[in-house]
């Protein structure tokens, strides 16, 4: 079994020092509460730091070794890259930026260069435990640049990573400063999971727009390798909370809850103390809900769990004055001598008095402004599998909203008016109802749950790792490049057919500023010079374009993907072709243009090109799809065919490809060698087409039928003088 490596700023495990002593307690906070509770089935190692500034050596000694026993591995931050790193750059500006409180959001160059200098940390405890074989699973916000880190280090070895909290919108993402270089971070992985459909799709439109990565169904190609984007709703430990041992769950303060709930209706909320979680929001809504509904005076408490937080960070210092403020208003204003409305506890709670809460509670208000995923809301409906009383009112705003939303009420917790008559709803609901939605919710939270997640993502990831693993088109270096050249030094009669754009020349807004430079026709001239060599230009291009730039080499070509062929130095026409189309073809894509700003038409002998590099790809692929749509109907029983290239759609005889002309060279003799290079979906015909020992290279990532593979023009060139050197 390979070893998953779990990475995470925090551990599951975290130290408190007091009176002078550590001690070890379990963490707070989804990720660590989550994850850590995938125990045994899995051979793990898990890194992160374990919450104290530690700075005596022999103190780090005993921590590593305790740990150890337990398959942690500490990574210790000192007082400066606290303040900087995680309660600067990771707690003051992404996490309140991801969060859309760009109001937080600081920028600030000495957290950003901490954050780098963190991440780099991590890596360097990572290097030291990590092997080929290992499976690495980065985690959440903090940590966003290791995956490329551990790429560069590990290029072969397999990694995942996942957000817990939300990818906020382009717009919104792209005011980051430094939003390249954390796309760049989080790229370096094989696997990016996220809770919900809307973060995934958030960050491939970031990655395409900041980064240039296209995808295709959530995967996307980043030099050899296949990423996979998808989402994976995190879980919870169904169990755990489902089967709480009555003995265990039970102490002092679960004593007390019970009494109290044998008087009264509880409302419970559990939040660590955050902005995003809309604690006053939901303090003022229940205020308002008791001015509203004076019947419930002494019926209702709201009991509120308020774990402490990132104390050090302002944000949540105002927060707690923000709270304190409004829950002594609301108890003063409207308590009674044997009744106080809202009961608020600012501390975290062992596991026996959470889950004796859940089980007590009579509704769960859980109303985040905006919430990765909630775990609480998912516990708190577990704990009711025996009872199947209870109701759940979770904000529209929180990631767990998408699998729970057919048996919570849901609300929008910016609206007190929706968090009342929620309340009033909830309180009036019959217990058949509630026993009906809960078994809705809990049916999907018991198969769903966080084993399912991990062995899910895992799962994904694996096979993402076999498939790049078994892709059989191989990089052309190396010992592969010396078996072509080997070919091609004992061939007599060699056939070369070379695609121009993306092949040859880079891309440019503008086609027809792509004129060869004195590099490519060097090697063209070289090659050409050859006796033996036949070398063929097998381009989309147009007739004049090549004439005029490559006319003068010794070089046979097929321009407009074989409707012209030059061959011994004479231009003929391919007979199949038929121009009589075009007028009303033109007339369709001169409207398109004219939507379109940036789109332009380029008109060949026998095709019409609709260019559309230089507009918004989601644009251009609407316009595509309408442009095909009204051609079907336009072009009815003509025999034409619509082709995609790269950011351009050609239209033209069928029939005629850059295949049919490959064919027709390849079936001129017996030929010692033959080579077939080019990077678009246009040039598979000419793979196609080859010989079966012929030498068919793909340029670029996508997925092709070539045998060979080269990563883009510079490796072309490269490849090209050493032909010629062969
Ligand atoms: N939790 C805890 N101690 C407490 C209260 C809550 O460990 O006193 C746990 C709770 O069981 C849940 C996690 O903290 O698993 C909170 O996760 P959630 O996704 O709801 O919010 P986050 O803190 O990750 O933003
Ligand atoms: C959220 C984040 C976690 C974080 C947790 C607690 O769940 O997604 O990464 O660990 O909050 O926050 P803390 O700052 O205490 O680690």
């Amino acid at each position: 079994m390979s070893r998953l490596v779990i990475i995470s700023n925090r551990l599951p495990i975290t130290i408190n020092r007091s009176e002078g002593e550590l001690h070890y307690h379990p963490s707070a906070g989804g990720l660590a509460t989550g994850l850590n509770s995938l125990d045994d089935d899995y051979n793990k190692l898990w890194i992160g730091w374990p919450g104290q500034d530690i700075h005596d050596e022999w103190e780090k000694e005993s921590i590593r070794n305790d740990l150890a026993s337990r398959k942690l591995a500490p990574v210790f931050l000192t007082e400066r890259e606290i303040d900087l790193y995680y309660e600067g750059f990771s707690n003051k500006t992404i996490w309140p930026h991801f969060h859309y409180f760009t109001e937080y959001t600081a920028y600030n160059d000495d957290m950003w260069a901490a954050y780098q200098e963190v991440n780099y940390k991590f890596f360097q405890e990572t290097e030291k435990h990590l092997r080929e074989d290992d499976m690495v699973w980065v985690h959440d916000y903090q940590l966003m640049l290791l995956p490329k880190l551990i790429r560069e280090r590990f290029p072969n070895i397999s990694i995942g990573f996942f957000l817990h909290i939300p990818f906020p919108s382009y717009e919104v993402f792209r005011i980051l400063p430094w939003r390249k270089e954390i796309l760049d971070g989080i790229l370096g992985s094989d696997q990016i999971g996220f809770h919900t459909f809307g973060y995934m799709r958030h960050f491939l439109s970031a990655a395409y727009r900041i980064t240039g990565y296209e995808h295709k169904f959530g995967r996307l190609h980043i030099e050899e390798r296949e990423v996979n984007v998808d989402v994976f709703p995190m879980g919870i430990n169904y169990e755990k909370y489902a089967n709480i041992d009555d003995n265990a769950a039970t102490d002092q303060s679960s004593g007390e809850i019970r009494k109290l709930h044998a008087s009264r209706k509880i409302v419970l909320s559990v939040d660590r103390l955050d902005y995003t979680k809309g604690i006053p929001h939901r303090v003022r809504a229940f205020g308002r809900f008791i001015r509203n509904n004076p019947e419930y005076i002494g019926k209702v408490n709201l009991i509120m769990i308020v774990v402490p937080s990132r104390a050090n960070v302002d944000q949540y210092q105002s927060l707690k004055a923000e709270v304190d403020v409004l829950v002594s208003q609301v108890n003063s204003e409207y308590g009674t001598f044997d009744w106080m409305p809202i009961h608020y506890y600012y501390r975290s709670l062992n596991f026996a008095a959470l889950t004796t809460l859940y089980r007590e509670a009579d509704i769960a208000l859980i109303t985040p402004l905006r919430d990765g995923m909630n775990l609480v809301a998912k516990e708190y409906i577990a704990a009711k599998e025996d009872s199947k009383r209870g109701v759940l009112i979770l904000s529209e705003m929180a990631g767990a909203v998408y699998e729970l939303n057919d048996g919570a009420i849901s609300v929008n917790p910016q609206s007190p008016q929706e968090i009342e008559s929620a309340l009033l709803e909830a309180l009036e609901m019959s217990g058949e109802e509630q026993r009906l939605r809960m078994e809705i919710m809990q049916m999907k939270l018991k198969q769903y749950d966080v084993k399912h997640w991990a062995a899910t993502f895992i799962k994904e990831q694996k096979k993402l790792k076999d498939k790049n693993k078994m892709a059989n088109t191989t990089h052309l270096a190396h010992s592969e490049l010396d078996a072509v050249l080997d070919k091609y030094r004992a061939a007599d009669k060699r056939l070369l057919f070379i695609d121009y754009d993306g092949t040859l020349m880079g891309f440019h807004e503008d086609p027809q500023a792509v004129s060869p430079d004195d590099e490519v026709l060097k090697l063209l001239k070289g090659l050409a010079a050859d006796p033996k060599n036949n070398v063929v230009i097998n381009s989309g291009r147009d007739r004049d374009t090549l004439e005029k730039w490559l006319g003068h080499l010794n070089v046979e070509m097929a321009a407009e993907h074989g409707v012209w062929m030059k061959e011994k130095g004479e231009w003929h026409l391919n007979p199949n072709v038929v121009d009589g189309w075009m007028p009303k073809v033109r007339e369709l894509l001169d409207n398109l243009v004219a939507r379109t700003p940036g789109s332009f038409i380029e008109t060949k002998d026998y095709s019409l090109a609709w260019h559309y590099r230089g507009i918004d790809r989601d644009l251009g692929q609407k316009r595509v799809r309408e442009f095909r749509d009204m051609l079907s109907y336009l072009i009815q029983n003509q025999d034409l065919q619509v082709l995609e290239g790269n950011k351009v759609v050609e239209i033209k005889n069928a029939g005629v490809n850059k295949g049919k002309a490959t064919s027709h060279w390849v079936g001129k003799q017996g030929w010692g060698f033959v080579l077939g290079i080019g990077d678009d979906a246009t040039d598979e015909d000419i793979f196609s087409a080859l010989p079966q020992d012929g030498i068919s290279i793909k340029v670029g990532a996508d997925r092709t039928g070539a045998r060979y593979k080269l990563s883009g023009v510079s490796e072309v060139r490269k490849m090209f003088t050493s032909l010629l050197k062969a």
